[in-house]
């Protein structure tokens, strides 16, 4: 028996390479997750730092409680299984009336994870709409081979490498996945996607959660994740601790730890030593 989705959306899930939306909790709750994030910005006096952007399920008890959400993970168990490792979180934050976007492309590209079982959870703090940017997939592309890809370093292109897919993207196919605050969209790791800039008066907020079964290895480094469903027999990744308090010296050395790795799998070939401030 599934646990959340029924058996039609797990099938298209599979078949179309995403399924979306996805209630994983109301909009006041969501806007409380807008609200700590906030917090901290408002104590720094700017938006989330790079590397912070990153794994930000390691510094901050409010994100790592939502890669623990029951709801998100009896989804993502309906889809790879009982046996869950989150192995990243990314904010895709597009500010108000900003020209950061993300560039076709298959999540694959960099990630150096086999097999391609990897399935991204995306969740809204904020509502999610065409005109602030909303994801943009083409249904089925999950089927079609790795594509090759050029890295632009594109200064607004959110992505690591602004890696683009290097052949032409039928664009008259694609999907987009609108969301309200507090629901989610999930997606294959080789569905091609993009989405463009943010051309409202406020700031789109989302998170990225990517879970992985405990079967699928890391290619590139030894790499560490979070075991937050299940029980894992392989022991492919070193597993990282769950933050006590907000920030903490355990949770920053645990963070600045599994960043570097990952920086260094995401990044190999470049002279990259962090993520993109
Ligand atoms: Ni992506």
């Amino acid at each position: 028996m599934p646990k959340l989705l029924t058996p039609s959306q797990i099938e298209a899930c599979k078949r179309d390479g995403y399924l979306a939306p996805v209630r994983v909790m109301s909009a006041a709750d969501a806007h409380q997750c807008r609200v700590a994030l906030e917090t901290h910005e408002a104590k720094t006096g700017q938006p989330l730092q790079g590397n912070w952007r990153h794994k930000t399920h390691l510094l901050f008890t409010w994100a790592d409680a939502l890669v623990h959400h029951p709801v998100i993970l009896d989804a993502v168990e309906d889809v790879i299984g009982p046996d869950i490792l989150c192995w990243t979180t990314n904010f895709f934050i597009k500010e108000a009336n900003s020209p950061g976007f993300v560039s076709w492309h298959q999540d694959s590209t960099y990630w150096g994870l086999e097999p391609d079982d990897v399935i991204t959870a995306w969740i809204a703090f904020t509502e999610v709409t065409p005109e602030n940017g909303y994801m943009q997939v083409i249904p089925g592309s999950h089927k079609i081979d790795q594509l090759p890809h050029v890295d632009t370093f594109h200064k607004d292109n959110l992505l690591s490498r602004g890696q683009e897919i290097a052949v032409e993207v039928d664009k008259t196919k694609a999907v987009g996945l609108a969301l309200h605050a507090g629901e989610m969209s999930l997606h294959h790791i080789k569905l091609v996607h993009g989405s463009d800039a943010n051309r409202t008066a406020d700031r789109r907020i989302g998170l990225a959660i990517r879970y992985i079964p405990t079967t699928v290895r890391q290619t590139k480094v030894r790499d560490a994740a979070m075991l937050v469903r299940g029980t894992d027999k392989h022991r492919h990744f070193d597993y990282e601790p769950r933050p006590k308090a907000d920030l903490d010296e355990a949770a920053l050395e645990a963070h600045a730890d599994s960043v570097a790795r990952q920086v260094k799998a995401l990044y190999s070939g470049t002279e990259k030593t962090a993520f993109r401030a």
